[in-house]
């Protein structure tokens, strides 16, 4: 495997932003994946996993370690009774995952199509969209674990998936390199219908799994959502904030210095749906937009997109101009409304 340096490592984002990496390599295989990595620890070089890049916020002085690009390719599948256990190197596309899934009549990830990104990102920040998330359907999640110098195979329950959340952003944060997920499908099942915008958008009727693909798609679409490196509208990393998981109470008021300001009109209600654990999840693109930013509103080359106000769209500006727009659409929400939102990108850098 041979070592690069000082790559630039814009290319290599959905966001078209970052600046060079010290060392750059590029793993194929799984075992060339551990070797590159242990490489790195032996040498104490900082390392940054570097999937579709779709997810990823690097600082304009780039990366002052090496960079792995995880290019790891494989499936393997058993089928057992109504079972399909698919098994998937980090490096797949996850939309031909979903694609291929779609297409075998393998149903628990139909909702999650046109996601950029790499398979082995996903346990990350438990990848979800339109009712599913991937937590529902791994089944194992395999590992190299930097600190104990071995391979391992954690089990769901060892990674502590909430929303947008695992173990891999908090205690094990660094730890662990993803190598391969497993996954658990089924043969013939249902697609999730849990999603008030995609069962409005499907109608009546019981859709099949490619229906749901294709209806996905084009409310992503519609949003923005579908990475197309052509369209400038295109520039962001999905959501720049996740949905804040607020108390009732918090909610309440939410809603009512919403009121007051006449950001939410008599009988119009805000956007906000219980969960399990008895907080409530409000809409951070809708915080946004009724706390007075418009769309397409831009600063230095980093603005708000125009199509959904929960992405942040790079338009020829730089690393610091977008994490500036960040603080200020964060100030405008928090004056507005007292809640102040997270960024759900990973920082580098
Ligand atoms: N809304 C607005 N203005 C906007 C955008 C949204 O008022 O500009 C309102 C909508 O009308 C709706 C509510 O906010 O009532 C929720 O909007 P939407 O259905 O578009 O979903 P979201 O909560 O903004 C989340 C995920 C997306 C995922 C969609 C669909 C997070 C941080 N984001 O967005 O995931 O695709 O739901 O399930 O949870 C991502 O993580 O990068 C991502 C794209």
């Amino acid at each position: 495997m041979n070592t690069r340096h000082d790559v630039p490592l814009a290319p290599y984002t959905t966001l078209g932003l970052g600046g060079p990496a010290r060392a750059f390599r590029e793993a194929r295989t799984t075992q060339g994946l551990i070797e590159a990595v242990s490489a790195a620890d032996e040498a104490k070089m900082p390392v940054l996993l570097l999937g579709g890049g779709s997810n990823l916020v690097i600082a304009d002085e780039g990366f002052d370690g090496t960079v792995i690009r995880v290019a790891t390719r494989g499936r393997q599948v058993v089928e057992a009774g109504d079972t399909a256990r698919v098994l998937l190197c980090a490096g797949e596309p996850w939309d031909d995952f979903v694609a291929w899934s779609v297409a075998q009549g393998l149903a628990g990830v139909e909702c999650l199509s046109g996601i950029p990104g790499c398979v082995g990102a996903t346990p990350m920040q438990n990848v979800g969209a339109y009712g599913q998330e991937v937590s529902e359907v791994i089944t194992g999640v395999r590992v190299w674990d930097r600190r104990e110098r071995s391979q391992r195979t954690l089990h769901p329950r060892e990674c502590a998936f909430g929303y947008r959340d695992s173990v891999f952003k908090r205690e094990a944060r660094g730890r662990y390199a993803v190598l391969s997920v497993a996954f658990a499908l089924r043969r013939g099942g249902a697609p999730a219908l849990r999603y008030g915008e995609l069962q409005k958008a499907l109608g009546e009727g019981a859709p099949t799994l490619a229906k749901v693909r294709e209806t996905v798609l084009s409310l992503r679409r519609a949003k923005g959502m579908v990475y197309d490196p052509d369209d400038p509208e295109g520039r962001t990393a999905g959501s720049f904030f996740t949905n804040p998981l607020v108390a009732p109470e918090t909610a309440g008021a939410v809603t009512a210095a919403a009121r007051a300001k006449g950001a939410l009109g008599e009988g119009e209600s805000m956007p906000q749906w219980p969960t399990a654990d008895g907080r409530v999840k409000l809409a951070a693109g809708w915080l946004i937009e009724r706390a007075g930013v418009d769309k397409g509103w831009t600063v230095d080359g980093a603005g708000v997109s125009r199509r959904h106000a929960l992405a942040l769209v790079n338009r020829g500006g730089t690393t610091r101009s977008l994490l500036a727009m960040a603080e200020r659409v964060r100030s405008r929400v928090r004056e507005a409304f007292g809640v102040t939102l997270e960024i759900e990108p990973e920082r580098v850098g």
